[in-house]
Order: structure tokens, then sequence, then C-alpha cells
């Protein structure tokens, strides 16, 4: 074997396992490069006799031909690897959706008042608001309870020290019932609405938080009874608790912007040591109610004798812990994401009667 033929062997074989595109190219630079080996060797032809020449001449082309397709193809290969390798690593889930679910979950009270529209709305009542930081007239004395009436001294109120027009200090309002007042002051006779909200007391233990929420219910159309008042409230508390062997009684109570005015209880059975509702092996007491007081009615401008109906009140935080089964309130609005996780409702879940309010 001649010395160009051992040479082409060694190199061949080199070129075939060069490891990347950067050895190749370093090697080809070394090879046919202008300072480069086999450049080097075709530069002695010039100096060789004719003789020598011609049969030196076409070993040297050859085996430049050789290194050269050697390069090509090594590089060849080793750019369909590199591309091989992209491929791999770069591929595109087409089947992933394009923006990530939706993060964080719906408070159980926002999902609650959401059930309380679905479920009014479809009663043919609407929702109403008003404002949290209310003045006395419309939280306490146009609700039938004057500045001596020892009710004040119940709600706990807090207080600001701004006052309004007649010097009286505003407040943070005790219960949903100002927005009776308020619908009624501002629009037009039949009224079908429920009000939930934030409402504020100073109390706190496992079932107080001095913010907690109610909604109000008001009906106010000609011929309303008590009897309306009752089918209301079970046919809401049926489609709420999602059961249909739901019983209410009636409890003769008071309240000042009421009259007759009822406290409202839910009948539940024992099963395994813990209280279900439905049935009526005990009683767990739920809302207040009652026919609205004529002169709530006059106060808001209202001629009693054509007008009449009922309103009721009722905790939306004692509604959640009852349905989805928490029994501490201020967990509620302890912001803690775990709590949140576990008791939270996907953005997702629109409440809808046909789907089930519970959803
Ligand atoms: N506002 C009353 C409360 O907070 C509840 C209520 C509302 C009672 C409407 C009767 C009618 O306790």
């Amino acid at each position: 074997m001649s010395r160009l033929d051992q040479m082409s062997g060694e190199l061949i074989a080199r070129l075939d396992s060069a490891p990347d595109l950067q050895a190749l190219e370093a090697d080809r630079i070394a090879l046919l490069g202008k300072q480069g080996e086999i450049t080097r060797l075709l530069k002695t032809l010039g100096a060789m006799t004719p003789e020598q020449r011609n049969v030196e001449g076409p070993q040297m082309h050859a085996l430049r031909e050789r290194v050269s397709s050697a390069i090509a193809s090594r590089k060849a290969a080793l750019e369909d690897e590199d591309l091989q390798r992209r491929l791999a690593a770069e591929t595109l889930d087409l089947s992933l959706p394009v923006a990530p679910g939706p993060q964080g979950s719906v408070h159980p009270v926002s999902q609650v008042m959401d059930e309380l529209a679905e479920i009014f709305g479809d009663l043919g009542f609407s929702v109403a608001t008003g404002p949290e930081i209310e003045d006395d007239w419309h939280n306490f004395t146009a609700l039938n309870i004057p500045e001596s009436h020892p009710a004040r001294a119940m709600h706990d109120t807090f207080y600001f020290d701004r006052t309004d027009g007649s010097g009286r200090r505003m407040l943070l309002r005790t219960h949903t019932s100002p927005v009776q007042i308020r619908t009624m002051q501002t629009q037009k006779p039949p009224f079908y609405i429920i009000a939930p909200g934030r409402t504020y007391r100073s109390d706190s233990d496992a079932t107080h938080t001095p913010m907690f929420h109610q909604v109000e219910g008001l009906v106010i159309d000609r011929g309303i009874t008590l009897g309306h008042l009752k089918w209301t409230l079970e046919t809401f508390l049926k489609a709420y608790f999602e059961r249909d062997d739901i019983v209410l009684r009636l409890r003769p109570s008071y309240f000042p912007f009421t009259e007759p005015s009822a406290e409202v209880d839910i009948g539940y059975t024992m099963v395994n040591g813990r209280r279900v509702l439905g049935g009526s092996e005990g009683w767990m007491e739920l809302l207040g109610s009652g026919m609205v007081h004529p002169s709530v009615l006059e106060n808001c401008g209202l001629d009693p004798d054509e007008w009449q109906g009922f309103a009721f009140g009722c905790g939306i935080d004692r509604l959640a812990m009852l349905k989805y089964g928490m029994d501490d309130l201020r967990a509620f609005f302890d912001g803690d994401l775990r709590w949140l996780r576990h008791y939270g409702f996907s953005a997702l879940d629109v409440p809808t009667l046909s789907g089930g309010v519970g959803a």
C-alpha cells in the first residue's frame, strides 16, 4: 500500500467519525485550507520530475477528491442529526389549550349569591343594591326603629365620626333592610327584589364576624299575604338545598319593620349522629321575616291600603355553611388559599337551575 493510500484510509476514518460540525470544519481547514496538509502536498508536485508527477499527481488529486467528498457527506450527516434533534426537542403539542385554564376560585359567598340570583331570578325577582355606608334614617328610622328604640342597641352598630345633614352619625349598615327603603323610595311598585350584600355588626366568635353577608327579600304588590311569604321561602329553600323534603316552621317573633313578624326555622333529621336538612325531627333557626309594617310603607310614600307585602332577611354565610359544610365562619374571611382551594368553586361553575344551582 502506498503512503498516500495509507494516509487516505486514516483520514477518511477520522472524518467519518467527526463528533460535530465544528470539529469537521477544523479538519477541513487543517487538510484543504491554504496551509492545509493536502494543499501542501499538492504544492510539492511543482518540484517533481515529469515522470514522478505523472505517477504522484493523479494519486494526490484522487486523495483530495476522496477527502472532500468524505467531508461533504459527514457534514450532511451531522446537519441531518442536528435537524432531527431539534425536531424532537421543539415539538409543539397542538392539542394543548392556547391559554392556561382559569386560576383561583370563586369564594363560596359569591357562589351562593349567584345561586340566589338564579333562583329568585327564575321567580321574577330582580337584584337591588344599596350603600354599605348608610345614614341613620335608612338603616333605622325609616324601618320604624325610632331613636329611643331598644332594637338599636341590639344591632351593635359601627358608627363614623362624620354626620349626615341632620347631625346624625353615619354608620355601616347593620342589615340589608335599608335597601327595602331605597327601592321603595326610588321605584314604582310592584316590587319583587332581593338585595344581597355586606352587613356589619360589632360581634366576633365562631358564628359571628364583624362583617357578614345578608340577603334581603322584598315583595310589595296588591293582595300579598303571609301565604305568599311561606310559599316563596319554601320554593327558594327547596331549590337552594336541592331537596323536596324541606319543612319550614314560622314562629311568631318581633321586628319593628314587620307586622306580624315570623322567625323561620328549617327542619332537620338526625342521620348517623349528623343533622341533615329535610324532615322535621329538629329545628334550626334560619331567617327573619314578616309582613311589611304599614308605617314603613308610609315612610316610603306608599299607601298601605293599596300596597302590601312581605320581607325577609337571611344570613348568606349561614346558608353557605349549611349547604357546603363549613363550621367556622371566621375562616370565610381569613384569605387562606388552602381553604379557598378546598371550598372554592371553579370560575366556570356558573349556577343554573337546569344544571343544579349547587353545581
Ligand atoms: N333585618 C333583620 C335582621 O337583620 C332581618 C329581617 C329582614 C326581618 C326583613 C324581617 C324582615 O335581623
